[in-house]
């Protein structure tokens, strides 16, 4: 057995277990006084040093001594582009010069650049390139990671990047839940009806791995028809629908999202007020990505309607190297802080509990008995400074699956 006590942080931060709404979202746990005994990676008790003091010595517990030092649950980055060949430093000169992400995208840039770099590497490179970003990521918190595919767009490379996402997951301490997003965008070489056909017979290999199926619904690109036949199909494979809608145009993805029943819209940069009312009224995770909108210099999702209206809502990174390169799920705290009008504990709620709803996992998020223990040691005393003191790394430790990492 190994055994593992948090002696004496300034406070043990949790959100309540659930898909958390409205007032839920800033009800968090704060505790102090309290340690966490931990045992073979599972939280046993959160309790006064002196209940924990002769069970940790007979177990012979590693002490992590938190005086001065707030607790609080792993990050889960529910939606990100982790694996990709290349980089897109010239388009970001090209946008930083006035282009937008459109233009550039019909000028042989943005994703299709990305595309022909994925397709020219080889496994070992993207996972060498990958492995490297999440050391990025588990630093700065994030104990679990969704990741998609959707640089590959012919079936032996979004394979590939399937395995790499697979491998990764056994090899490195973040936990990775696999997306098929073969439908990010048609290859420039296929027609759209042809390459449809393509992902549809992609999907019963794609589905021996990714959990979810995820489209990019928007104008250009795939509508809301084609997305709900794809991800219909998906979800007779054996995948979960999940959609990123409303980035630029409000083109129907949200009904198309309604009627699939999907886990998560993504994105909801330009939502409109029925659309929001019409997810309030659903199970499906809202998820807001506020690097993208600081990234393209682009609209912030209406969080406040989205939380005030009762949605489930989200947030995440959307990390890939067009539309936000970075990993940093504390940046996005503060940004949906300072620019979205979210309080801090509700956007800690949203990228700890609410994001792993919208992964369907029901171990991690939350600081509790039976939990895994999943946390983040920040190196303040009260967790709202990792906001507040923002672009800066508060994690002081990082603990996944009870070992320190
Ligand atoms: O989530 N919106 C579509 N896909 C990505 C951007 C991909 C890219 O530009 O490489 C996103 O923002
Ligand atoms: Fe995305």
């Amino acid at each position: 057995m190994t055994a593992l006590l948090i002696k004496n942080p300034a406070q043990i931060v949790s959100p309540r277990p659930g898909s958390l709404r409205g007032p839920e979202l800033k009800d968090l746990h704060v505790s102090s006084g309290n340690c966490i005994y931990i045992t073979d990676g599972v939280i046993q008790t959160i309790a006064p040093f002196k209940e924990l003091e002769s069970r940790a010595q007979v177990d012979n517990a590693a002490v992590i001594d938190a005086s001065g030092k707030a607790v609080v649950p792993g990050f889960v980055d529910c939606h990100t582009h982790l694996i990709f060949g290349g980089d897109r430093t010239d388009d970001f000169a090209l946008r930083t010069a006035g282009a937008s992400y459109e233009e550039i995208a019909t000028n042989g840039g943005g994703i299709a650049r990305t595309v022909t770099a994925t397709r020219a590497a080889s496994k070992a490179e993207l996972k060498d390139l990958a492995h490297m970003r999440l050391n990025r990521a588990l630093r700065q918190g994030t104990t679990t990671m969704e990741v998609k595919t959707g640089y590959g767009l012919n079936p032996e490379t979004e394979m590939k990047m399937l395995e790499v996402i697979k491998e990764l997951n056994d090899e490195h301490p973040v936990d990775l839940i696999p997306t098929f997003l073969g439908a990010h965008s048609v290859p420039s070489s296929m027609e759209k009806t042809d390459y449809i056909a393509q992902i549809k017979a992609m999907l019963p290999e794609a589905a021996r791995i990714a959990k979810f199926c995820d489209v990019f619904c928007e104008q250009g690109y795939f509508n809301s028809a084609e997305s709900f036949v794809i991800l219909e199909a998906a979800r007779k494979a054996g995948m979960l629908p999940r959609l990123h809608a409303n980035q630029f145009h409000s083109v129907g993805c949200i009904e198309a999202a309604v009627d699939i029943e999907a886990v998560s819209v993504d994105h909801l940069e330009v939502l409109k007020l029925d659309e929001i009312s019409r997810l309030a009224d659903t199970d499906i995770a809202c998820v807001m990505l506020p690097g993208v909108s600081l990234f393209l210099d682009i609209a912030f999702a209406p969080a406040r309607e989205i939380i005030n209206d009762g949605c489930i809502p989200v947030l995440a990174s959307d990390f890939n190297p067009g539309s936000n390169m970075s990993l940093s799920l504390q940046l996005v705290m503060s940004l949906a802080c300072m620019r979205m009008g979210v309080s801090v504990p509700e956007a800690l709620a949203c990228i700890t509990q609410n994001a792993a709803y919208a992964l369907r996992l029901d171990n991690v998020g939350c600081i509790e008995t039976g939990w895994q223990a999943d946390l983040v040691i920040l190196d303040c005393a009260d967790y709202r400074e990792m906001a507040y003191f923002y672009g800066e790394n508060h994690a002081y430790a990082v603990i996944k699956k009870g070992a320190l990492v």
